[in-house]
Parts: C-alpha cells; sequence; structure tokens
C-alpha cells in the first residue's frame, strides 16, 4: 500500500480492508498484541493534537511496538534541517513516522525520500485516519454508508476533503453544505468527480444548509475555524453563522439522524452545545474509533515490505 498519506492512492478494496481491519482489531485486540514486535514508529507532530497523538502513540504499544514523540520543536523540520534528510535519517531508525504538519507538500516530500512509510496525522488539506474512524461509526451506527444521506457543513477543511475523497472511492450520498466564498478547490472536486464515476458515489455542493440537511440519515460538522487559521476567526464566525448545526437543523434531518464531530469542537459556533450533549451526537464514538484505525494504518503499513522510493 505505500504511503499514508491521501485516500486517494487507495482502492476502494484496500480502504474497505483498512476499515474493515479497525472493526476486527476493535472486537478482537488481544489477537494483535504482538503485531508490531520490534517495530518502532516515530510521531512528529508540528500541530496540537489529542485524539490523534494517543490513537497512534496507544495504538502503537498496544500493537506490540515502540512509540517514540517528536514535537515541532525539537526537530524542526525544514528549518534545523532538510525534509529529505530527516526523512531518511528516521528511515535508518524508525519503521513508520505519523506526521502532523502544515502542507501537504512536506508529506509528498518526506514520503518521496522516506524508504519506511509515511502516515497523514492530519495537514491542512486532508486528515485521512479520522475519516476512516468516521465510516467505521457510520458503518457500526447506521449500516451500509451508501444507503445513506450523509451531510457535512461548514468550512471545506482537511476532514471535509477527506470525506470528499472517501465517499468519491466508497460511494453514497454526500452533500456538502458550505457558503459560496468557501467552495472546495476544483483540482480536488474534479478528482472526486472521475473516482465517483466508479463508484457511483453522488457528491453535491450547497449554498444552503436547510436545503442539504432535508432527510439526512448523517450530520458531519468540523470547526469553521482550523488549527493555523486562528487571525481569520472573527470573519469566519460571520461568513458560517448560518452553517451551523443546531436544534432548528436537527429538526430537518430524520429524527434518528446521527451528528458527528471530529473533534475539538468550538461550541456556540459550527455546533450548538445542545446538540453535541443531545442523544444524536456520536462524537465520542468516533473519538474511540480513533484508536483502531490507527492501529489497522499501522498494521496495514508496517507489515508490508520496505519499498523502493526512498534515496540514501
Ligand atoms: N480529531 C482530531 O484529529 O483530534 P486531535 O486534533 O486532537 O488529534
Ligand atoms: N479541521 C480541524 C481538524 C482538527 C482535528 C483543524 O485542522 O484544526
Amino acid at each position: 500500500m505505500g504511503h499514508f498519506i491521501s485516500l486517494k492512492y487507495f482502492s476502494p478494496a484496500e480502504i474497505k480492508e483498512l476499515v474493515a481491519l479497525a472493526g476486527e482489531i476493535k472486537k478482537r485486540p488481544s489477537g494483535f498484541s504482538k503485531s508490531l514486535k520490534d517495530k518502532s514508529i516515530g510521531l512528529l507532530f508540528e500541530k496540537p493534537s489529542l485524539r490523534t497523538k494517543t490513537a497512534f502513540y496507544l495504538g502503537a504499544l498496544q500493537l506490540g511496538g515502540q512509540p517514540l514523540y517528536y514535537s515541532s520543536e525539537e526537530v524542526k523540520l525544514g528549518k534545523r534541517e532538510e525534509i529529505k534528510d530527516v526523512a531518511r535519517t528516521f528511515s535508518c531508525y524508525l519503521d513508520a513516522v505519523v506526521i502532523r504538519t502544515f502542507s501537504q507538500k512536506v508529506l509528498a516530500e518526506f514520503a518521496q525520500f522516506s524508504s519506511k512509510p509515511v502516515i497523514n496525522g492530519l495537514s491542512d488539506f486532508l486528515h485521512p485516519s479520522q475519516v476512516l474512524a468516521d465510516i467505521l461509526t457510520i458503518q457500526e451506527v447506521k449500516g451500509d454508508i451508501t444507503k445513506l444521506k450523509v451531510v457535512y457543513s461548514g468550512d471545506t477543511n482537511n476532514v471535509c476533503n477527506s470525506l470528499i475523497y472517501i465517499f468519491a472511492k466508497l460511494g453514497g450520498d454526500l452533500r456538502i453544505a458550505v457558503p459560496r466564498k468557501y467552495m472546495p478547490a476544483r483540482s480536488l472536486v474534479k478528482e472526486a468527480d472521475e473516482f465517483c464515476k466508479k463508484s457511483c458515489a453522488s457528491i453535491k455542493i450547497y449554498n444552503s444548509l436547510d436545503k442539504a440537511v432535508k432527510g439526512a440519515d448523517v450530520i458531519y460538522t468540523d470547526v469553521w475555524t482550523s488549527m493555523g487559521k486562528e487571525k481569520e476567526r472573527a470573519s469566519r464566525k460571520k461568513d458560517f453563522k448560518k452553517f451551523q448545526i443546531n436544534d432548528k437543523i436537527l429538526k430537518l434531518a430524520k429524527s434518528n439522524c446521527i451528528v458527528m464531530h471530529c473533534l475539538p469542537a468550538h461550541r456556540g459556533e459550527e455546533i450548538t452545545d445542545s446538540v453535541i450533549e443531545g442523544k444524536n451526537a456520536k462524537v465520542f464514538s468516533q473519538a474511540e474509533n480513533r484508536l483502531y484505525a490507527a492501529k489497522a494504518i499501522l498494521l496495514s503499513m508496517v507489515a508490508q515490505k520496505p519499498k523502493k522510493g526512498g534515496k540514501k
């Protein structure tokens, strides 16, 4: 499977396998407790993290591996040392590295020079390990994702982009409700359209949440201001105010619809306190499933043979 930096490089069958493996690990964790014996997993995080760091760190440990955490301050990727030198040095010691960074280009460059798998722990553009866990959560609660109406409301950020890729690959009905000013990148939409032709997925963009959410089985949202965009928070609060998930919006969806959020949440912005604390919310099931998805990714990536790509 190579690196795990974008789901666009994975076939529908490979994505389904990863989700199924996550489900299997969840049911039978002890069966995998030695799967990463003698393997070392680096975690290099240039942004804060609660769930992703815990899921991959603990995931590696519970699989019998050795996690090592590096803060951005100590590595200073691309500043103290060139990305390609860090990648090749890590490849000498580690069996895989999970990276949380800003630009997707950093991940691509790192992967180009790493002979060991590089796993995207979130970039500005994508958050693939999150949506893998989300598909598991939706399946567990609602069943076949291709038979559901799934609505994402808010910013076309890393989580939204990854949802677009995963639904485009797996099929289903995904509706993105977003202000006109924040439409998804054209290149992403074009790529997704190609995947949709094969999967028969329907991905539609709406500029009205009221319209998008009618009859929804799943409502998903994420912060309007992602990490790194803090200076835009005031303007974003104005731009997105009609895209908040609140009790009024919830009434337009199916009564048994589930509400999802990758967390952390900005309560009172993209979601109200009453909705996130309400009976429809599944946010902590999502958080829990991050662990099993992380383990499935580690297992699939690290259990493979070394790749040719890494330059020494
Ligand atoms: N959902 C998620 O990735 O959370 P963290 O930023 O806390 O890792
Ligand atoms: N879109 C959010 C996701 C956090 C998990 C961010 O990038 O800050």
